[in-house]
C-alpha cells in the first residue's frame, strides 16, 4: 500500500517537473522541424529475457554489459578481472552488443582463449535510434544510458536476480557472496561516486546496479524505466534516481541499498588497501589514460608473473587525462570523516570510563 501511494509520489513528482520543462522543450523543437526526444520505447528490451532463458542452464543469474567495437578493451579488462577472482560469473555473463559484426568480433576474441563469451545483439536498439535520425549526440547517449534500467528491469520482470556492470570495471575481489549478502535485505543495490556510510546516497551512480526479482523490486525497477517518457532532468537514468527516488529512500517499502566507497571503488577513491570488490573508470574521463588505469587494476588481480613484477598503482601518472584533483579532495573528505568518527568515538570510550 505504502510503496504504491510512493509510486504515485514519485511518479507525479517526475511528471511535475516534465511538464514544466516539456513546454519550452517543444517549442524549440517544433522551430527547430519538430522531432521528438530520444528515448527508448517503454517496458522491456525485446528479445532479451528469450535470449537469457535460451542459454539459462541452472540458477536464474545474469550479468549485463552494453559494449560497442570502441569499449571492447574494457568489457575484455572486466572478463579478464572476472577470470581472475569471480570464475563463476563468466557463464552468467551477457555483454549486449548494438550489432552482429560487433557480436563475431568478440566472439572471435574470446574464442581463442577456450570461453566463448555469451553476446546479445540488441536488434531493436538500432530501429530505436533509427526513429531519431535528428537527435543530437548528446540526446543519443541518454537514451543509451537509460537502455541499462530497461534491460534490468526485462530481466528482473523474468525473475532473473540481475547485475549491471558498465565495460569499465575491474573486479578485485569475487562479489557474489556481497550481492547474496546484500539481498536479502534490499531490492535494489547500486555504488557511488564517493562517500562514507550514508553519505554516498547523495552520490549514488549506476554503473553497478544489482536488483532482485521481488514483488517491491519489480514495482521500483517499472517506475525507473517508465520515468525516461517524463524525465526531463539533466543525467538522464542517473538524475531521476538522485532527484526523485533517493530523496525517499527511507519512505519506500522497496529498500535500496547505495554501496559505499568502501565496496565499489573508482579512480577518485580507489586504493590499493581498500580491498573494494568492483573499481569502476569513473573519474578518468580521457579513454586512453582510462584504459592505462583499469589496466594496471587488471594487473594486480592477476597471478604474479616473475618476469613482470607488479609495481604500485600509479595514480599520478594518468592524471592528465583522469581527476587527480578530484582524487585528493575525496581522499581529504574520506580521512577528516574517518579522524571525526574516531575522536567521537575516543570521546564516548572517555564518557563512559569517566561514569564508571
Ligand atoms: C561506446 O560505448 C561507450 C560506453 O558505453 C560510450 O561512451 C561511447 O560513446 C561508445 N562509442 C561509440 C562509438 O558508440
Amino acid at each position: 500500500m505504502a510503496f504504491v501511494a510512493l509510486c504515485a509520489l514519485v511518479g507525479g513528482l517526475a511528471l511535475v517537473k516534465a511538464e514544466r520543462a516539456r513546454g519550452a522543450g517543444r517549442i524549440d523543437r517544433a522551430a527547430l522541424g519538430g522531432a521528438a526526444r530520444a528515448q527508448n520505447a517503454p517496458g522491456h528490451v525485446p528479445g532479451l529475457a528469450e535470449h537469457v532463458e535460451s542459454v539459462t542452464r541452472s540458477t536464474k543469474f545474469r550479468a549485463i554489459t552494453f559494449c560497442n567495437k570502441s569499449y571492447w578493451t574494457f568489457a575484455h579488462a572486466l572478463l579478464e578481472s572476472m577470470k581472475a577472482v569471480a570464475p563463476s560469473i563468466v557463464d552468467f555473463w551477457t555483454v549486449i552488443v548494438p550489432d552482429e559484426a560487433t557480436k563475431e568480433f568478440i566472439e572471435k576474441e574470446t574464442a581463442g582463449a577456450g570461453h566463448k563469451i555469451d553476446v546479445y545483439v540488441d536488434d531493436d536498439l538500432r530501429k530505436q535510434v533509427a526513429k531519431f535520425a535528428e537527435a543530437s549526440k548528446e540526446e543519443l547517449k541518454s537514451m543509451l544510458s537509460w537502455r541499462r534500467v530497461h534491460a534490468v528491469q526485462t530481466l528482473v520482470d523474468n525473475d532473473y536476480t540481475v547485475m549491471f556492470l558498465e565495460p569499465d570495471a575491474v573486479m578485485q575481489k569475487n562479489p557474489l557472496q556481497l550481492i547474496h549478502d546484500q539481498l536479502t535485505t534490499n531490492d535494489l543495490v547500486l555504488g557511488a561516486d564517493y562517500g562514507l556510510g550514508t553519505t554516498a546516497r547523495k552520490h549514488a551512480n549506476t554503473k553497478v546496479i544489482v536488483a532482485k526479482p521481488s514483488v517491491q523490486g519489480k514495482k521500483l525497477l517499472n517506475v525507473w524505466q517508465r520515468a525516461e517518457q517524463t524525465y526531463s532532468g539533466d543525467k538522464a537514468e542517473v538524475g531521476f534516481l538522485l532527484n526523485d527516488v533517493i530523496p525517499h529512500i527511507d519512505a519506500l517499502t522497496a529498500k535500496i541499498q547505495i554501496l559505499d566507497q568502501t565496496v565499489v571503488g573508482n579512480y577518485l577513491t580507489h586504493h590499493e588497501k581498500a580491498g573494494q570488490a568492483i573499481v569502476t573508470g569513473m573519474g578518468c574521463d580521457n579513454v586512453d589514460f582510462k584504459i592505462n588505469f583499469m589496466a594496471q587494476l587488471l594487473r594486480h588481480v592477476q597471478p604474479d608473473d616473475p618476469n613482470a613484477p607488479k609495481s604500485a598503482i600509479d595514480y599520478e601518472g594518468v592524471s592528465a587525462g583522469c581527476d587527480y584533483a578530484g582524487r585528493e579532495k575525496v581522499f581529504k573528505i574520506s580521512n577528516e570523516f574517518a579522524k571525526k568518527k574516531m575522536a567521537a568515538k575516543l570521546g564516548s570510550n572517555k564518557a563512559t570510563s569517566s561514569d564508571e
